[in-house]
């Protein structure tokens, strides 16, 4: 079944913003680095690698279903985060932005009746609940104590420990 033009145009955009949430992650682990916020710099690093991986499924969907793959041009992320909360802040809003065009895609694969797409896209349905939690929950465990860093230093150290971030 060939893909309507505006869902293949859209999914490779989304191929796009996959690429870019990639490395929007990589800036702040870079930030997180300069910063010595090594468990954040894991953290955000790990979740770069995440980004990959959903661009290569949508990738590898692209090729299965014999439509044009495009590669457009990745933007360049803006990194002018005042403090660790301002950074975790853009990544909420970040994935809430992708939740946004997930949803699009997939109202539209069922309005054109592409049954395939509309089950691909499930597991990004399923996966945008837990990006939304994992960077809401963290920043309301930083934004606990307003006005002591300590929170933030003693996640920080905790991420560092979490052997679920491996390098
Ligand atoms: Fe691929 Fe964080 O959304």
């Amino acid at each position: 079944m060939k893909m309507d033009n505006t869902l293949l145009e859209d999914l490779n955009a989304q191929l796009n913003r996959e690429f870019y949430a990639a490395y929007l992650y990589f800036a702040m682990a870079t930030y997180f680095a300069e910063i010595n916020m090594e468990g954040f710099a894991k953290l955000t690093k790990n979740h770069a690698k995440e980004e990959l991986n959903h661009a290569r499924k949508i990738y590898d969907y692209l090729i299965l279903r014999d439509e044009k793959v495009q590669l457009l041009r990745i933007e360049a992320p803006d990194t002018n985060w005042n403090n660790p909360i301002d950074a975790i802040n853009a990544a909420l809003d970040h994935e809430k932005f992708v939740t946004e065009n997930i949803h699009r895609l997939y109202k539209n694969s069922k309005e054109k009746n592409d049954y395939p797409l509309e089950v691909f896209l499930h597991w990004f349905v399923n996966e945008q609940v837990e990006e939304e939690h994992l960077f809401q929950s963290m920043l309301d465990k930083m934004s606990y104590i307003k006005d002591c860093t300590c929170e933030i230093v003693n996640i920080d150290r905790e991420l560092k420990a979490d052997k679920e971030y491996i390098e």
